[in-house]
C-alpha cells in the first residue's frame, strides 16, 4: 500500500504536467468518415477542441475542398472569431457553425445538402500567436443500390451476389421468394455468397440488396424442383395414356372382329343365294 501511494505521488505530477508541457492542441471531427450524406437532408460534423486553460484561440475556420482533382481549391464556409452569441459566419445561406468555447466544441450545419456539397471538409483553429491546427473528414453522398447480379460457381456449388456502388450494402438471400434455411444452404458472414447445400440444385435463389434508401434484386433460376405432387401427377398422366391405348387397341380389336364377322356373313349369305339359283 505504501509502495503504491509512494509511487502515485511521484507519477501524478508528471501526468499532470504532460499537457502543459506540450503545449499542442488536440482538435479532432467527431464524425466517422467518410460520412455519407443523403441528398436534401441535413449535414452535421463536429469538431472536438481539446486546448489547454490559458491557450488562447482567435479563430475557427471550416473550409471545403475537392476529394480528388490535381488543383484542390479551398473554399471557405464558415469563420468564427471573438466571443459572443453568435461567433460564426457562414458563407452561404445553407451554412450553420458554432464554436462552444466551454464544451470544447465546434459544429458545421449544411441543411438540404447537394451531391455537389460532397469534399473534404477541413476544419482549422487559429492560435493567437498564429500557430495553426487542422482536421478533416471526408463527406460523400449517400447512393442508392445499383446493379445486383447473381454469379454461380458451379464446382463448389455457390452463389455470389455483387452489387455496384451503392452506400453500405446489405445482403440477405431468398429462396422461392422466403428467406433461405439450412436445407437449402448457408449464407457467408458478409451475406454476399450463398453456399447451396440443396441437392439437386432447384428453384429461384434471390439475391436481395438494401440500404436507407431501399433495395434491389438479382434472381438465379435453377431448374424447375420436382414435387411429390407433381410427381404422382406424372404417374398419373402415364396410367392414363396406357389405359387409353389399351382401350384403343381393345376396340380395334372388336371392330377387326366385327368386321370379320359380318364378312363371313355376308359370303354364307351369297353361298345360300347360289344355292337357290342354281
Ligand atoms: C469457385 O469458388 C472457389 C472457392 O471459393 C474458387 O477457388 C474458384 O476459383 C471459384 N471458381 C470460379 C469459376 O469462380
Amino acid at each position: 500500500m505504501e509502495v503504491l501511494c509512494v509511487l502515485s505521488w511521484r507519477v501524478a505530477p508528471l501526468l499532470l504536467l504532460l499537457p502543459c508541457a506540450s503545449k499542442s492542441l488536440n482538435l479532432r471531427v467527431l464524425n466517422e468518415g467518410p460520412v455519407h450524406v443523403i441528398p436534401g437532408s441535413n449535414l452535421l460534423l463536429r469538431a472536438r477542441i481539446e486546448s489547454t486553460p490559458g491557450d488562447k484561440l482567435s479563430m475557427v475556420t471550416w473550409e471545403r475542398e475537392a476529394e480528388t482533382g490535381s488543383t484542390p481549391n479551398r473554399l471557405v464556409l464558415a469563420t468564427c472569431q471573438g466571443s459572443g452569441p453568435s461567433p460564426c459566419t457562414g458563407t452561404r445561406p445553407n451554412v450553420l457553425a458554432n464554436v462552444n468555447v466551454g464544451e470544447e466544441e465546434s459544429t458545421l450545419q449544411i441543411s438540404g445538402y447537394v451531391p455537389e456539397d460532397g469534399g473534404d471538409y477541413i476544419v482549422t483553429v487559429t492560435h493567437q500567436n498564429g500557430n495553426q491546427t487542422s482536421a478533416r473528414c471526408i463527406v460523400r453522398e449517400y447512393e442508392a443500390v445499383h446493379h445486383v447480379s447473381v454469379s454461380i460457381n458451379m464446382s463448389h456449388s455457390l452463389l455470389v451476389c455483387g452489387e455496384a456502388w451503392g452506400t453500405d450494402p446489405h445482403f440477405s438471400w431468398l429462396y422461392n421468394r422466403v428467406a433461405v434455411t439450412q436445407t437449402v444452404g448457408q449464407v457467408s458472414q458478409d451475406g454476399t455468397t450463398l453456399r447451396i447445400t440443396q441437392s439437386p440444385i432447384c428453384g429461384r435463389f434471390t439475391c436481395m440488396v438494401q440500404n436507407q434508401l431501399g433495395y434491389a434484386t438479382a434472381t438465379y433460376t435453377a431448374a424447375e424442383c420436382e414435387t411429390e405432387e407433381e410427381h404422382s401427377g406424372a404417374i398419373a398422366a402415364v396410367v392414363c395414356v396406357l389405359l387409353l391405348l389399351v382401350c384403343g387397341a381393345l376396340l380395334g380389336l372388336l371392330f377387326w372382329w366385327r368386321y370379320r364377322r359380318s364378312g363371313h356373313a355376308r359370303e354364307r349369305l351369297r353361298e345360300h343365294v347360289d344355292e337357290q339359283l342354281h
